[in-house]
């Protein structure tokens, strides 16, 4: 009986035609507002080879044929999911955190607030949110906060929701805020879990910010950081006005360090970096 060697295709050999590349561009930017301008060629081409090795397809063809086929959207969501950038991490640009400490906290002592974290990724900033509120509630004082956490991406959900965090991912983390929010998981000691208090006030949901929002607000902050910096002009200042018809007066919207909007043509006035507050 001869032995059968299943022959390996190198699917890095593959050529993502122009045209395939320009239909991924615009219904990802019609669907998301995600714009791979030219020069994300190759991004595209590795992240969509991502789904041919799952579904085990050696061409490009083979591929969209069945995604076009799949009447149920079920491909095309897998689509979006990997072509996403995912990036995140426990207190990134922690300027916003020492922010939310020294002059939001103190203005809502006794407050019930909402905040909304949009593009929450796998929960590292929401958790970030909860874990600085609830220190600073150490020093006394009443209320509570609660937190939205939204994302296009499904598979980013459901590790938020999980709610279990790497070694990796908890590198930097105080060994004191590491042990009060977080326990080793019984099932691998190399994985931390957010405990209940802190995983208790935050609420996850899949959500397109280019679709219709369910909420109608009003929230006291809005963290939309590092997520508008994938959309062009046009769609940053829509997103922007749709933002600030949801925070209430005097409300914050905290954006990426890197992505600037002229806050005043929004009712904005930009009082740190990358932070505005609706006047
Ligand atoms: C780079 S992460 C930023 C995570 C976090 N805000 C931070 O700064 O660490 C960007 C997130 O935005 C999400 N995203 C991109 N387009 C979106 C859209 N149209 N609606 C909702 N989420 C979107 C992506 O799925 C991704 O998880």
């Amino acid at each position: 009986m001869g032995l059968q060697i299943a022959k390996q295709v190198d699917l890095t050999k593959l050529e993502l035609k122009s045209s395939d590349f320009n239909k991924i561009r615009s219904v990802l930017y019609d669907y998301c507002g995600i714009d791979m301008h030219e020069g994300k060629e190759a991004l595209v081409k590795a992240r969509v080879l991502k789904r041919l090795r799952m579904l085990k397809m050696t061409t490009f063809k083979e591929y969209f044929d069945y995604m076009e086929s799949d009447a149920s959207g079920a491909e095309f969501l897998a689509l979006v999911d990997v072509l996403t950038t995912n990036k995140t991490s426990f207190f990134r640009e922690s300027a916003h955190f020492d922010f939310i400490r020294s002059e939001v906290i103190p203005k809502i002592h006794g407050q019930n607030v909402t905040w909304w974290s949009a593009g929450c990724s796998s929960g590292e900033e929401p958790v970030s949110w909860a874990i600085t509120y609830l220190e600073e509630k150490k020093k006394g004082f009443n209320g509570s906060a609660r937190i939205l956490a939204t994302d296009i991406s499904s598979i980013v959900l459901q590790k938020a929701k999980r709610a279990m965090y790497s070694k990796e991912n908890m590198e930097g983390m105080p060994d004191i805020i590491r042990r009060d929010y977080f326990m080793r998981s019984p099932m691998d000691p190399d994985m931390y879990q957010v405990k209940e208090n802190v995983r208790s006030m935050i609420r996850y949901g899949r959500l397109n910010l280019k679709e219709a929002w369910p909420m109608k607000g009003p929230f006291h902050i809005i963290m939309c950081r590092n997520v508008m910096i994938y959309f062009d002009r046009p769609t940053q200042s829509k997103l922007v006005d749709r933002f600030c018809d949801l925070l209430a007066p005097g409300g914050y919207l905290f954006l990426g360090h890197s992505e600037s909007i002229s806050g005043s043509s929004h009712g904005l006035k930009n009082i740190k970096p990358a932070v505005y507050q609706k006047k």
